[in-house]
């Protein structure tokens, strides 16, 4: 029996969703614990290829059931379309998805006001999708719960409420039209027909699963330098994808986490503003991009680029708890004369002993570079460790000894099966 937490290390998009369909084979239960639909987790599976936003991408292996916890704020059209595009690809999801009562929904406002701010002073590089206002909501203790579906007056009411204030704010503040309170309403009443079969007490059915011995899967999204609390602030998201998240998200208690995988791409990517010491603005960066094809699954912006962050992956495995880590993307690696590696930062000659926490310091640190040979041969059919070059090896055995972690599962394409265990 475990109670595996799954997270990004890095700045999201490590392959989170191929190693969770991978994994998902293993486990009865896959939960997502935080964020909503700013994540696009990408599944292939021979010739076709799944997007994943909100469900779990456990979803895709049948008899597994799928869970969104709590700590999801949930676009309900989001939901559907991707409910849609799944039953028209043969996958059933009624009777195997569950979504917690308490989970909030992201309404038309949010994501009016998460592209208005993106207007404003401070750009964030936000994927769009509503997510910091629904949290700003959440913990200003106005949100509307999946929950509220369920009562439509309540639900009325909580949609007035909220929307004559966000409307004084776009009349007021911003100079925007004001919303059609009316027309919201109407859309939202609507939801309790499509939706209402999918609400759980999910707490209580996660803990009498483990309790039976299942095993149960937590689904981070995003990436651990993109935390809220413990990320690149404020260039970050508005939730907790550290393996601290998957609690608070799902109603499981840290007694109860087994093991905590995180997920590492052999280079390191961001999407949107923000700092990234080892970041390559040069022809190798624009390779990388190429190579790993690392434009956004949510949105299409091309990816940054750029060489792996021991220093940071270090960090990652500290806040996190890693009991081990999966490696993905390593053949896109095969292309190159040679590989550096960061193992530290340096400011004004001083070597950092802490992974820095304040904006203004990021922007000054350079990264210490260890240059190794690259192997210039296709890793893309190794289906076992001791498949890869030497020069393959010994990349991984210096980044594993340089970030301080345990390697269990490596990824040498976006294929399913293009995967070993160590
Ligand atoms: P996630 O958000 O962490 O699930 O990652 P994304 O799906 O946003 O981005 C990862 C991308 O890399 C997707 O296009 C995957 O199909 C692809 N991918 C995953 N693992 C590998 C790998 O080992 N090699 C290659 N070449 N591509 C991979
Ligand atoms: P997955 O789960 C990469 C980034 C955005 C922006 C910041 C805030 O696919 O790894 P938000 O819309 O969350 O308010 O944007 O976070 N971001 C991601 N970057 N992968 C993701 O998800 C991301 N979700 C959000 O680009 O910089
Ligand atoms: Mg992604």
């Amino acid at each position: 029996m475990s109670v595996t937490v799954l997270v990004g290390s890095q700045w999201g998009d490590e392959g989170k969703g191929k190693i969770v369909d991978l994994l998902s084979e293993r486990y009865d239960v896959v939960v997502r614990y935080q964020g909503g639909a700013n994540a696009g987790h990408t599944v292939e599976i021979g010739d076709k290829k799944y997007v994943l936003h909100l469900i779990p991408s456990g979803i895709l292996r049948p008899g597994v059931v799928c869970v969104i916890g709590n700590g999801v704020v949930l676009d309900p059209e989001a939901l559907l379309e991707e409910i849609k595009i799944l039953e028209e690809n043969g996958i059933s999801v009624k009777g195997r998805l569950f979504i917690s009562q308490n989970t909030h929904l992201i309404m038309p406002y949010h994501k009016l006001l998460d592209s208005i701010s993106e207007k404003g002073k401070q750009k964030i590089g936000t994927t769009g999708r509503g997510i910091g206002p629904c949290y700003i909501d959440k913990y200003a203790r106005r949100g509307i719960k999946i929950n509220d579906l369920l009562n439509r007056e309540m639900l009325k009411e909580k949609i007035r409420f909220n929307l004559e204030e966000k409307n004084a704010l776009l009349k007021n503040i911003y100079n925007v039209e004001e919303m059609d309170i009316d027309a919201i309403i109407n859309q939202y009443v609507e939801f309790d027909t499509t939706i209402d079969e999918y609400i759980k007490d999910v707490p209580s059915y996660l803990n009498s699963v483990i309790k039976e011995g299942k095993s149960v899967l937590l689904e981070g999204a995003q990436g651990t330098l993109l935390d809220v609390d413990f990320g690149t602030y404020p260039y970050v998201t508005s939730s907790h994808p550290t393996s601290g998240g998957a609690c608070i998200g799902s109603g499981v208690a840290p007694t109860k986490i087994t093991d905590v995988i995180g997920i590492v791409k052999a280079y390191t990517t961001r999407v949107g503003e923000g700092p990234f010491p080892t970041e390559l603005t040069d022809e190798t960066g624009e390779k990388l991009r190429k190579v790993g094809r690392e434009f956004g699954a949510t949105t299409g912006r091309p990816r940054r680029c750029g060489w792996f962050d021991a220093f940071l992956i270090k960090y990652s495995n500290m806040i996190n708890g890693t009991t081990s880590v999966a490696i993905t993307k390593l053949d896109v690696l095969d292309h190159f004369e040679e590989i550096k590696v960061c193992t530290g930062y340096e400011v004004d000659g001083r070597l950092l002993k802490t992974y820095p926490s304040d904006p203004l310091m990021m922007n000054r640190v350079k990264p210490v570079y260890t240059a190794l040979p690259g192997w210039n041969t296709d890793t893309t059919g190794c289906r076992a460790y001791n498949d890869l070059p030497e020069a393959t090896k010994d990349y991984l055995e210096f980044i594993a000894k340089e970030g301080d972690f345990k390697i269990s599962i490596v990824s040498v394409g976006p294929e399913r099966s293009q995967t070993f265990f160590v």
